[in-house]
C-alpha cells in the first residue's frame, strides 16, 4: 500500500475527507485493498475490472480454464462475515471464492459466534484473521466494515476486508456488477456514456442505489432520474455529489415519463426493515412505483431493466420472460466481477490476462 491506514489513529483518519481516506484503501498497482466505498473505483481501474471479469468468464468454460483459476489462491482462506440476512451476496461471493480454489469460513449468526458472549466486534474480526486471510462482510451498521479495516491493518495480521453492504451506506461490489451489467447491455448501442438511468423504489435507504449512482458519475454524460414517492426520495447527500460534478438529474414520481426517456431502469424493493416505527412504509403509497405489463410497453427497445434483488412486487413476473429483463444476468455477472475483484485484490490479475491470451 502506498500509505497504510495504520499510520493513522482511528480518530484522525475518520476525519479525512472521502478521496483522502481512499488513497489509504488502495494498492500501488491501483487495484483495491480493502474495498469499502464504491468511490474507489475510477473509470481506469473500472475497465480493467470489466476486461479481467470477461476474460475469467472465458477462461472457466473449459476444465483447464477453471483447474487455471481454482489454482490461483488455493493457498489463501476467505471468511464470510454477514450478520444481516443475504441470499445472492453471500453464494456470489462463495462461488467466487471456490472459483478462485480459496477454501471458505463463515459466520451469519452473530447468536452462535462469541459476539453473543460480549465479545467486541474488534475482537472478533481480529479472531477470524487468525484463521483466514480475507474478510468478506456485512452488516447493518455504517461505517463497521471501515472501522474493522483499520483495526485489522492496525493489527500484526493485516489482511483485506471486502464490504459487502453496510447499513443504508455502501454496498460496492453491487455497483460493481451494476455498472458491468450496464456496460455488457450497452455493448451494441453505444455504451454507457450518454446514456439514461432511471432508479425507482426506495432511494433513501437503499444502498445499492447510493452506491451506483456513485459509480455511475466516472462515465460522461449521464442523466440519472430518481423516481420514488416523496418520503422516500433519493437523499440529500447522493444530490449534492451529483451537483458536485455537474451531474444532470431530476427527480419525480412519474415512473411512466421515466421509462420513456430511459435507457436503463434500475429497480428497488422498500426498505422496511429500517423504518423507524412499525408499518412506517406500509402508509406509503408505492403502487405506483412498479413495473409490469403497462411499464414493459412503454419501455425503448434498446432499453434494460435491472435489479439488485431481492424483489417483492415491484416488478411483475410477467416482465421476466422480455429480453430487456437483466436482472437474472446481473445476478449472475455478480459472481464473475466478484471473482476478479477478489483475483485484483490478490495480485493475481497478470496472471490471468497472459493465461487468457495464450488460450
Ligand atoms: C440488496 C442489499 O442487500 O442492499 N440486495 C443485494 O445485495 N442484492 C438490495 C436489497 O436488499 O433490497
Amino acid at each position: 500500500m502506498p500509505k497504510r491506514i495504520c499510520t493513522l489513529g482511528w480518530d484522525e483518519y475518520q476525519a479525512l475527507p472521502l478521496d483522502e481516506k481512499i488513497t489509504y484503501l488502495m494498492q500501488p498497482d491501483g487495484n483495491p485493498y480493502h474495498t469499502l466505498f464504491a468511490q474507489q473505483f475510477g473509470l481506469d481501474l473500472l475497465t480493467r475490472l470489466a476486461t479481467l471479469t470477461n476474460e475469467i468468464r472465458a477462461i472457466a468454460k473449459s476444465r483447464n480454464g477453471t483447474a487455471f483459476l481454482s489454482s490461483l489462491l488455493a493457498h489463501k482462506r476467505a471468511m464470510l462475515y454477514f450478520s444481516q440476512p443475504s441470499s445472492r451476496t453471500f453464494l456470489s461471493f462463495a462461488s467466487a471464492c471456490q472459483i478462485l480454489g480459496m477454501p471458505l469460513g463463515e459466520v451469519r449468526d452473530t447468536a452462535i459466534s462469541s459476539e453473543f458472549k460480549g465479545e467486541s466486534r474488534e475482537d472478533s474480526v481480529r479472531t477470524f484473521s487468525s484463521y483466514y486471510d480475507l474478510i468478506i462482510m456485512r452488516t447493518p451498521e455504517k461505517g463497521l466494515a471501515e472501522r474493522m479495516a483499520w483495526v485489522l491493518s492496525s493489527s500484526d495480521r493485516p489482511i483485506p476486508i471486502i464490504n459487502a453492504g453496510s447499513g443504508q451506506d455502501q454496498h460496492p461490489t453491487q455497483a460493481l456488477l451494476d455498472v458491468y451489467t450496464l456496460l455488457r447491455s450497452f455493448e451494441k448501442t453505444g455504451g454507457l456514456p450518454g446514456k439514461t438511468i432511471v432508479f425507482c423504489g426506495d432511494l433513501l435507504r437503499g444502498r445499492t442505489v447510493r452506491s451506483l449512482s456513485s459509480l455511475l458519475l466516472n462515465y460522461p454524460g449521464i442523466r440519472q432520474i430518481f423516481v420514488a414517492p416523496g418520503p422516500l426520495q433519493v437523499g440529500a447527500d447522493v444530490q449534492e455529489m451529483l451537483r458536485a460534478r455537474n451531474v444532470a438529474f431530476d427527480l419525480t414520481d412519474d415512473l411512466r415519463e421515466a421509462i420513456r426517456q430511459s435507457d436503463a431502469v434500475y429497480m428497488t424493493r422498500i426498505q422496511d426493515e429500517w423504518d423507524n416505527e412499525k408499518g412506517e412504509s406500509a402508509r406509503i403509497d408505492t403502487r405506483r412505483f412498479t413495473f409490469g405489463a403497462g411499464e414493459l410497453a412503454l419501455l425503448p427497445k434498446d432499453a434494460v431493466i435491472l435489479h439488485p434483488l431481492p424483489r417483492r412486487d415491484e416488478i411483475a413476473t410477467v416482465v421476466d420472460n422480455d429480453p430487456r429483463a437483466m436482472y437474472w444476468r446481473q445476478m449472475r455477472n455478480g459472481m464473475w466481477i466478484r471473482t476478479a475483484l477478489i483475483a485484483a485484490t490478490f495480485g493475481c490479475e497478470k496472471q490471468i490476462n497472459a493465461y487468457y491470451r495464450s488460450e
